[in-house]
């Protein structure tokens, strides 16, 4: 691409390609900030969804101090992808998990695409080098996954390789700091990138002790959520250890711990998602649930995230 540029003042626009789930939460949040919205979905209808999505997220983006009033962004929908993209200088895939798609889509934009726009595929784990294939400029694009929902949640896990082009990740980081994102980097292309792997290990485990009736689905929920999921929203796991070692920090924990963990790691089950584990986990997850609907939880979740948001100042208090 050989852009030229080191900053991410030139990005006005943002296209949005896909309008679901991760879609209309990624235009909520850079409508909230202040950049022009395009959207296309090649289903009927996204420019409705994308607005019903709004009016549910407004308070909570002016809340976070992100959208400065609940009126509506300005934002446009298009025929096509080709269009939606022409004006935009950044580009926000999130059309569903499937490479072939994402290839389609992409060779149909790239010869109306802006001389410096940046794609950025929401991939939750496909392989930046099988996303390049059939790119004319491959430079352009980048892995930019977030943590559902991203107009909440800080984390943006960044990937760009030898094949990317020198500026784009150091631009994207900017244009995402600016929406108030955290940004990680990663070094070398791994599937599931980081943070949904450490969701895998973790859920992993946690099916394991419901399936072989160790726990109920509610109280290996509670068991994150009143213990370590408290403590992680604060620091990271290896900082918590650093404590937990006492003065002598991590290397006394380790050296305390080193053989329990050992013995832990080998007992660690490998469960699969067969139908007697699903159906184990929905019998269990219903009860927890009781009589809250799809909505009153993702609200009760919402208004949750934006006290600890404020709490741990991520956003201005
Ligand atoms: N759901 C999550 O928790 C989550 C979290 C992080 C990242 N992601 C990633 O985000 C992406 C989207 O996931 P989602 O959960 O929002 O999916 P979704 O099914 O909710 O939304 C996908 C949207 O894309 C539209 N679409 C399909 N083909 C299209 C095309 N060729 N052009 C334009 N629009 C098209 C669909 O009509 C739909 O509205 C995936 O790559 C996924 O891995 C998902």
């Amino acid at each position: 691409m050989g852009s030229g540029y080191q900053s991410s003042g030139h990005i006005r626009t943002v296209a949005i390609l896909g309008t679901g789930l991760i879609g209309c939460s990624w235009g909520a949040l850079f409508g909230a900030a202040g950049f022009k919205i395009n959207l296309f979905d090649s289903k009927e209808g996204g420019g409705r969804r994308f607005e019903e999505f709004w009016a549910s997220v407004a308070d909570t983006l002016v809340e976070l101090g992100i959208a400065a009033d609940a009126s509506v962004p300005d934002w446009q929908e298009f025929d096509s992808a080709a269009q939606a993209v022409a004006s935009a200088e950044f580009v926000q895939e999130s059309i569903p998990e499937r490479l072939e798609a994402k290839q389609a889509l992409y060779s149909g934009i790239e010869p109306h695409l802006p001389k410096s726009a940046i794609v950025a595929t929401s991939s939750s784990g496909l392989r930046l080098s099988d996303l390049q294939e059939g790119w004319r400029d491959p430079g352009r694009i980048i892995i930019a996954h977030p943590f559902n929902p991203p107009h909440i949640i800080p984390l943006v896990e960044l990937y760009g390789n030898e094949r990317t082009d020198p500026d784009v990740l150091g631009v994207a980081r900017e244009f995402y700091t600016r929406c108030r994102k955290q940004t990680i980097t990663l070094k070398r292309e791994v599937i599931g990138h980081v943070a949904n792997r450490l969701q895998a290990a973790l859920w992993r485990e946690a099916i394991h002790l419901v399936a072989d009736n160790v726990v109920s689905v509610r109280d290996v929920d509670t068991a994150i959520t009143a213990g370590p999921g408290m403590r992680w929203a604060v620091m990271g796991p290896h900082m918590l250890l650093n404590l937990g070692g006492g003065a002598g920090g991590l290397q006394a924990y380790c050296e305390q711990f080193r053989d329990s963990y050992s013995l832990w790691w080998d007992d660690l089950g490998k469960p699969q998602l067969d139908n007697d584990t699903i159906a184990k986990l929905k019998a269990g997850i219903g009860e927890e649930i009781g009589s809250r609907d799809y909505n009153a939880l993702r609200a009760e979740r919402d208004a949750k995230l934006v006290a600890l948001a404020r709490a741990i100042n991520t956003i201005d208090s």
